[in-house]
């Protein structure tokens, strides 16, 4: 089992999930975040942290989530980790789940975080 984090994620990225992580697993992308499966201890601390509920547990099933777990597998091989939590995105509030109401995954910018 692991926990994954989904497409609410994405131009939001408030980072309250990495700082409660006990084992600093995760990886930072342009416009969005990933748990890798591997190092994930399951404790669930991170899922009630993220103010847009972008974090499940892969318990949960179905097809959205079975590409958000192969896309947090393989991502997180090759994105920087982060272990601080950061400003949000700027555009955070705009594309939270209260405004905005479509499929975010053609807004993912497939690409590692970069300083
Ligand atoms: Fe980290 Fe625990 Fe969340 Fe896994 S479930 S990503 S170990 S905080
Ligand atoms: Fe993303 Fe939520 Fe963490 S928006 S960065 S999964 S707190």
């Amino acid at each position: 089992m692991t926990y994954v984090v989904g497409q609410e994620c994405i131009k939001c990225k408030h980072t309250d999930c990495v700082e409660v992580c006990p084992v600093d697993c995760f990886y930072e992308g342009k416009n969005t975040l990933v748990i890798n499966p591997d190092e994930c201890i399951d404790c669930g601390v991170c899922e009630p942290e993220c103010p847009v509920g972008a974090i499940a547990p892969d318990t949960v099933g179905g097809t959205e989530l079975e590409y958000w777990m192969k896309f947090n597998a393989e991502r997180s091989e090759i994105w920087p980790v982060i272990t601080k939590k950061k400003d949000p995105l700027p555009e955070s509030n705009e594309y939270s789940p209260e405004n905005y109401k479509e499929d975010k995954k053609e807004l993912l910018i497939d690409e590692p975080w970069q300083d």
